[in-house]
């Protein structure tokens, strides 16, 4: 038993020469000098002992109790001092570092709203791919290569071809590459909305980014028609600005529609008496929009005359400088702190 004793005072000393932590410290102590301690299991076992031994056992417990009593006391100080130091490094008196909670991006927020929006209308939204194949962002939509239209949206190539029709991998100019996308896996009645990023091989200025992000709406069915088209832009525009918002429609091109017109609202900066945001002209271009060309339905496979169907695409960045009187599309993707905490 004495050697069984001698074990375990030297278990312990070994395990506090390991400890650097009060915590730790405390728990062995009750570990070995506890109530339910080992010293104390092997006290209980000396009834055990021939009566004549059972004083040399007994002082040689509690002599090495006291010893690692002594020893843990010494530890405890020598940790205390190590900690002090810690403190003389770290002064905990200091006011501390204010905390900033971070929020979603104004584009975000007015994402998330048009996508309610739409959805209330009975659209289902979807996002789409970002890196597109030439066929389904120019191709599918009436847009064959050389077609001069496609100068409008120049874009950013990418090195590498995709299995789709062996065709060239590019960064969507617009979510209208989500149109042939969609009906070639289903038959209409259809009603989407795609909301994504978008890039294009701009000069930037006060109204223009390389990196857009783009709402785009289409409806297909049997009598879809350019009243169907108005009244849910109109619709959708008085919902994001919770009032009347003025719209002016004139003719425009696109090869993907027909007849293809263009959506102007009042400039919400200046309403409408002329600023720097809207070149002094009162409207601001939001929109493009028309009749889903029929060339558009024949890249979908789409029977020959059975469906019409009107598509829109609204820049979401200029939704969002018109929401909140914002005079330069580029602060929204500066990452500029002192731009992003004002929302
Ligand atoms: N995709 C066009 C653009 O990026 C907008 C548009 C969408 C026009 C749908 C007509 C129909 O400018």
């Amino acid at each position: 038993m004495e050697e069984e004793i001698k074990k375990i005072k030297e278990k312990a000393i070994e395990e506090i020469s390991q400890i650097s932590d009060l915590l730790s410290l405390e728990n062995l102590k009750r570990k070995y000098l506890g109530r339910k301690g080992l010293l104390r299991e092997i006290l209980q076992k000396i009834t055990q002992l021939p009566e004549k031994e059972r004083p040399k056992i007994g002082k040689l417990i509690n002599q090495i109790k006291t010893d690692l009593e002594k020893i843990i006391e010494e530890k405890k100080t020598s940790i205390y001092s190590l900690e002090s130091k810690v403190e003389k490094i770290f002064d905990f008196t200091l006011p501390p570092q204010k905390i900033f909670f971070g929020h979603l991006h104004p584009i975000t927020q007015v994402k998330n709203e048009v996508t309610e929006i739409f959805q209330s209308m009975g659209f289902e939204v979807l996002e789409g791919p970002e890196v597109e194949t030439d066929w389904y962002n120019f191709e599918a939509l009436n847009m064959p290569i050389e077609h001069p239209a496609r100068d409008v949206w120049d874009t950013f190539y990418i090195n590498q071809k995709s299995k789709i029709k062996n065709s060239k991998l590019l960064l969507r100019t617009h979510t209208s590459n989500m149109q042939v996308r969609v009906m070639e896996k289903r038959k209409p009645p259809l009603r989407i909305c795609v909301i994504g990023k978008c890039f294009r091989h701009e000069a930037t200025d006060q109204t223009h980014e390389h990196t857009l992000y783009q709402i785009e709406g289409f409806a297909v069915d049997e009598k879809i028609s350019l009243a169907n088209l108005i009244y849910t832009i109109k619709n959708f525009l008085n919902a994001l600005y919770k009032k009347e918002i003025k719209i002016r429609i004139r003719p425009g091109y696109f090869p993907f529609v027909e007849p293809g017109i263009e959506i102007d609202m009042r400039c919400e900066n200046c309403q409408g008496r002329g600023c720097s945001v809207c070149k002094n002209s009162g409207w601001i271009e939001i929109l493009g929009a028309g009749m889903i060309h029929p060339k558009v339905f024949e890249s979908a496979g789409y029977p020959k005359g059975k469906y019409t169907g009107f598509a829109f695409g609204v820049g979401l960045d200029r939704l969002v400088m018109m929401l909140y009187k914002i005079d330069d599309i580029r602060w929204l993707h500066s990452g500029d702190l002192r731009f992003i905490h004002q929302f």
